[in-house]
């Protein structure tokens, strides 16, 4: 059975792919950096809409294992901005009762961003108000293939067997463990697909897909795809009576 929040009013996680910074940028006739900046601050807005909305789990994908293929600018500079938000945002964060956790593979990440993240982790982790997930250099295929990796050392080390493997085992090794499977998968700006994001967790999630470019979606537009969410029937694959 997938695990969910157990919340009775809205989902209780949200999961967001923030799509269509480089395009709102491109509108304006500005660098592709300047639509990150934007983007960026969008979070702030939605992350504060969380605690009414019923949304105790939000997760949101800022940096896909994919994203290394954009020019050096870009990379340096979304890399730079997660750097400047965590120091800008800390404090506010902290006071706000969210809890930050990063996922994705901090391998390849500049150790001074690393230093950063788990010092927010650290910071936030008695908070309980709402969970907010960020993942930076994070594919759903990286995840399940590390998770696998470790899983096949427990087994080489004789603390598993392949008998234990099973999806629940599976599960407590991926970067997500202590999380609940998204309720509802949000991703803006047009785009239909899933690009790598959360494979294994949103096996049964609800999808929504918006037009609005990333730095255009208020908490307004949040609300209301999430009163949409909240018309549909979900069943698992029963037949409900
Ligand atoms: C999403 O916006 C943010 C990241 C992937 C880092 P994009 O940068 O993908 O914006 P578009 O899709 O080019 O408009
Ligand atoms: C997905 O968006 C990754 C993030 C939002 C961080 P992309 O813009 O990278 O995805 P594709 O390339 O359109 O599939
Ligand atoms: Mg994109």
């Amino acid at each position: 059975m997938p695990k969910h929040a157990d919340l009775k009013t809205g989902p209780g996680h949200v999961a967001i792919i923030m799509d269509g910074n480089g395009r709102w940028a491109q509108q304006r006739n500005r660098p592709r950096l300047f639509g990150h900046h934007a983007g960026a601050r969008r979070v702030r807005e939605i992350v504060a809409a969380c605690p009414d909305l019923g949304v105790k789990y939000l997760t949101i994908f800022a940096f896909s294992t994919e994203n290394w293929k954009r020019t050096q600018t870009e990379v340096a500079g979304l890399m730079s901005l997660f750097r400047k938000y965590i120091e800008r945002e800390a404090k506010a964060l902290l006071k706000n009762g969210v809890r930050v956790r990063f996922i994705g593979d901090r391998i390849r990440l500049d150790v001074k961003l690393v230093r950063l993240m788990d010092e927010l982790e650290l910071l936030t982790a008695d908070n309980d108000l709402v969970h907010l997930t960020i993942a930076i250099n994070y594919g759903g295929r990286d995840e399940v293939t590390r998770a696998a990796k470790r899983l096949a050392y427990e087994v080489e080390m004789g603390r598993l067997t392949h008998n234990d493997v099973d999806a629940e085992t599976l599960s407590r090794f991926l970067d997500t463990r202590v999380l609940p499977d998204p309720d509802l998968v949000i991703r803006t700006s047009g785009e239909a697909r899933i690009s790598n994001f959360l494979l294994w967790q949103s096996a049964y999630s609800e999808y929504e897909f918006v037009d609005t470019l990333w730095p255009d979606f208020t908490a307004v537009e949040f609300a209301r795809v999430l009163s949409s969410y909240g018309r549909r029937e979900r069943r698992f694959g029963a037949v409900l009576a």
